[in-house]
């Protein structure tokens, strides 16, 4: 193994919601296992992430809420940085792709690949929403398809698959705001020629593919000829292109974002006083980028043409690795808050080190994986618990119950058990170099089995009567094998492996320890601490109700239903709401006491049409702002074609506040 440094970057997470799951397993997590392991053995490492901030979905999220796009996008990053934290990621650093040094970055690399004349100008067809003032992306335009006249999306119809043109679609309308007021402009655009670099590619992707999944994802690209691809968009929220005649646009969130690789990088020198050209322009370091399968050819292909595009010596991707995805079986993955399993509902149900143990179990290295409550609880019951957990507080507590807690100081008559320890010790780091986590993670569990074995097999609760001296023996080697799975698990859950180490009364902290100790025996004569069961099993009973009703088929349970505070209410005064073409602040009278909603009624109904009608309403909504007025009840209504509302009313007049059960 060579002493080079290692840089390790995991995709950037959109923060447009909350990661879940199956965002996490293949990116951020494996990439803080390896991170930490490489720590463990003492190399110099930088594990750099961050959040991609830009696109347009930000823009469209903060118009609906009435806020600045800045704002809404640093929130969420915030809340997604906490929740990362919280999952105990220990990155060096966690930055987010709206930064200067990433502007700065990403403008000089642009001018680099500008000069070396990678870039083409075109003029394109581009949709435009008159009514919410906003360029179109690809499918936020939908209609009547020409041909069938199923749904039509941007540019293909979802029920005939017919690829058509935007223009031809009957009646569009836009995605965002319902409207039909879309215009087709002509837009100026930069193209990246990528196609120059198609011959480099095919040679390079090779050698850097982690694994199959890389090479096939790649080469899904490669294989089709490569094309130029538009690199701008006509957008507000993003970096503006440093161009005459392209001010007015950004560059395209997937241009800048692997930049923001680098951008985080620099952040983080520049407040820690490093030079992060030691890491991006040195042939002395090993760069290892982690990602889901999604995102391969814009690291195996875009982002390696432009870097190279630039003629200068930054430092590409010496192992590229994609994982697979996880699928969901009984329960529901959504980035949504409260709906699925994100990572902040998977918090609420177990603390950070289960998950990580589960999901490393699973690492859908080769293929797709399904995740199950029943594998949940089969891995924490099973593994984690009757194993791992089992084998390191029954080895404990013997030892304070029988040797007043004290580590028996004696050498020890190595027998072929330790060379097995090392043998599984030496297997989990092969493991973890290939990126076999999931093969890293069976060993660790199996690594635990032997203990228990040998525990089993040595009897020392028969010989601590009969054979002092070979109950010691035993428990020395015992307390050895605890300490080498400390060490062991430290990368995949470093909670658990700081409170073993914590038990054994060990100095400093384990994350700092050396790996090689994991394969020494030489704990000796020490005292340690009471020990305390380290899991808690999971009951069928505990499993959340959430994730079952929220399954595939989106049902919720009675109980749900129940929490639903639906009543009849008056709608006493409809206002106009400053700025806002679809929307109206409504007073409503919902029994004891007049709530206020915003709607999007504006542009169907008039507001004397609305005043004075009784209407459903959810009345226990949580609060929020829409345009900066406060919205604390939802009037419910039926949504017709092209998302026309249309109000519902009791067949006979009700008194506001009655119920709807
Ligand atoms: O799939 C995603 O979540 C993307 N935001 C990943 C970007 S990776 C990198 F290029 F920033
Ligand atoms: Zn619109």
């Amino acid at each position: 193994m060579s002493d080079k440094k290692i840089l390790i970057t995991s995709a950037l997470p959109y923060i447009h919601g909350i990661p879940h799951l199956g965002n996490i397993i293949t990116s951020i997590l494996p990439a803080d296992v390896y991170y930490r392991y490489q720590r463990l053995r003492g190399r110099d490492t930088l594990y750099i992430c961050g959040s991609d901030s830009h696109g347009t979905m930000h823009e469209i999220e903060a118009q609906k809420r009435g806020m600045e796009t800045e704002d809404l996008v640093y929130e969420s990053h915030k809340r997604v940085k906490s929740l990362l934290e919280q999952f105990n990621f220990d990155f060096s650093y966690y930055g987010i792709t709206n930064s200067e040094e990433n502007r700065e970055t990403t403008e000089h690399i642009f001018k680099k690949i500008d000069e070396n004349g990678y870039i083409d100008e075109r003029e394109i067809d581009v949709t435009y929403c008159q009514n919410c003032e906003k360029y179109l992306a690809d499918r936020w335009i939908e209609g009547e398809c020409p041909e069938c006249g199923g749904l039509a999306r941007g540019d293909q119809c979802d029920d005939c698959g017919t690829l058509l043109d935007p223009k031809d679609i009957v009646d569009s309308y836009c995605i965002h705001c319902g409207k039909g007021d879309i215009d087709f402009r002509k837009s100026k655009h930069l193209f990246f020629r990528l196609q120059d670099f198609e011959d480099w590619l095919k040679d390079w992707v090779p050698g850097v593919a982690g694994n199959k999944i890389t090479e096939k994802e790649s080469f899904s690209w490669l294989d089709g000829g490569l094309r130029e691809r538009c690199i701008t968009r006509d957008a507000s929220w993003g970096f503006s292109v440093p161009k005459e005649g392209y001010e007015d646009k950004v560059f395209y969130v997937w241009f800048d974002a692997p930049i923001g690789y680098i951008g985080a990088t620099r952040t983080w020198a520049k407040e820690n006083n490093e030079d992060w050209k030691k890491w991006w322009k040195n042939n002395d370091v090993k760069y290892v980028q982690f990602m889901g399968k999604d995102n391969v050819p814009f690291h195996t292909v875009l982002f390696p043409s432009v870097l190279k595009g630039t003629g200068e010596n930054w430092h590409l991707a010496d192992k590229i690795m994609a994982g697979a995805f996880l699928t969901a079986g009984d329960i529901k993955f959504s980035k949504s808050r409260g709906k699925g399993l994100n990572l902040e509902s998977a918090l609420k149900i177990r603390e950070s080190d289960y998950w990580r143990f589960v999901l490393m179990s699973l690492y859908p290295r080769d293929s797709d994986i399904r995740f199950s409550w029943d594998i949940f609880q089969d891995k924490i019951n099973n593994e984690l618990t009757d194993s791992f957990g089992n084998y390191i507080h029954r080895t404990l507590k013997f030892l304070k119950d029988n040797f007043d807690s004290e580590i028996p100081d004696i050498d020890a008559g190595e027998d072929g058990f330790w060379e097995d320890v090392i043998r599984s010790v030496e297997a989990i780091e092969r493991y973890i170099e290939e990126f076999r986590f999931k093969k890293a993670m069976n060993e660790v569990v199996r690594l635990s089995s032997k203990g228990n074995s040998y525990f089993q097999e040595k009897e020392p609760w028969k010989n601590i009567k009969d054979d002092e001296e070979g109950c010691k023996e035993t428990m020395l080697i015992c307390l050895n094998v605890v300490k080498s799975l400390a060490i062991v698990s430290e990368p995949f859950m470093p909670e658990t492996a700081e409170k073993i180490w914590d038990f054994l009364n060990e100095e400093g902290k384990i994350h700092e320890e050396d790996w090689e100790r994991a394969k020494k025996i030489d704990l000796r004569g020490k005292t340690i601490k009471d020990p305390e069961p380290l899991f808690e099993k999971v009951e069928k009973e505990n499993i959340p109700k959430f994730t079952k009703e929220g399954g595939e088929k989106n049902m919720i349970s009675f109980d749900e239903f129940k929490k639903l505070d639906i009543r009849i209410g008056e709608i006493k005064k409809a206002e106009d709401i400053e700025g806002s073409k679809n929307l109206f602040k409504l007073t409503v009278d919902v029994g004891e006491e007049t709530k206020q909603s915003v709607a999007g009624f504006k542009g169907h109904y008039i507001k004397e049409e609305l005043e004075g009608r009784k209407v459903p309403v959810l009345v226990n909504l949580e609060p929020s702002e829409l345009m900066g007025v406060k919205s604390e009840c939802m009037i419910l209504a039926a949504v017709a074609g092209n998302k026309e509302p249309v109000v519902l009313e009791p067949e006979r007049d009700l008194e506001a506040g009655t119920g709807i059960a």
